[in-house]
């Protein structure tokens, strides 16, 4: 079967590629999608974008109801903010892993905090595009 993985992106994650380039490199999430395509012809990818906290609670649940085989969440922001996020991680059983570009633990104090990794099945953080590859390759090997 073949397996069908979201790729999710919170907030100002649009900006790729023009935002502070030093910290999360300068490709933009359409190249990223391109890339991952290209790399992962036998997976069905799916992706979304939103500034919106309500938007990624409902995507995370229509993930879940579809049938999905997992969940690539870089949740921007929320990550340190968004106990709605972690109790929707939580709700569905959908495996969801917690990407993040920089290494959130190196940066200011108030990043080193996720609210939503305790309630995922692992973290990358640090690793740049590589991290979404990463985690899609796990997803793939883990039904
Ligand atoms: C980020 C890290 C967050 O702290 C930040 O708010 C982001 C991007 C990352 O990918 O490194 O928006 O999730």
């Amino acid at each position: 079967m073949k397996h069908h993985i979201l790729i999710l992106n919170g907030p100002n994650l649009n900006l790729l590629g023009q935002r502070e380039p030093d910290q999360y490199g300068d490709i933009s999430l359409d190249t990223l999608e391109q890339k991952l395509r290209a790399e992962f012809s036998d997976v069905e990818l799916s992706f979304y974008q939103s500034n919106h906290e309500g938007d990624l609670v409902d995507r995370l649940h229509e993930g879940h109801r579809s049938g999905l085989s997992g969940i690539v969440f870089n949740p921007g922001a929320y990550t340190h903010t968004s106990v709605a996020l972690r109790d929707a991680v939580k709700a569905i059983a959908t495996p969801v892993i917690e990407v993040h570009l920089s290494n959130i633990y190196s940066r200011e104090p108030f990043r080193h905090f996720s609210y939503l990794a305790p309630v995922c099945v692992g973290q990358i953080s640090g690793l740049g595009m590589a991290g979404y590859s990463l985690a899609v390759r796990w997803l793939k090997s883990h039904d």
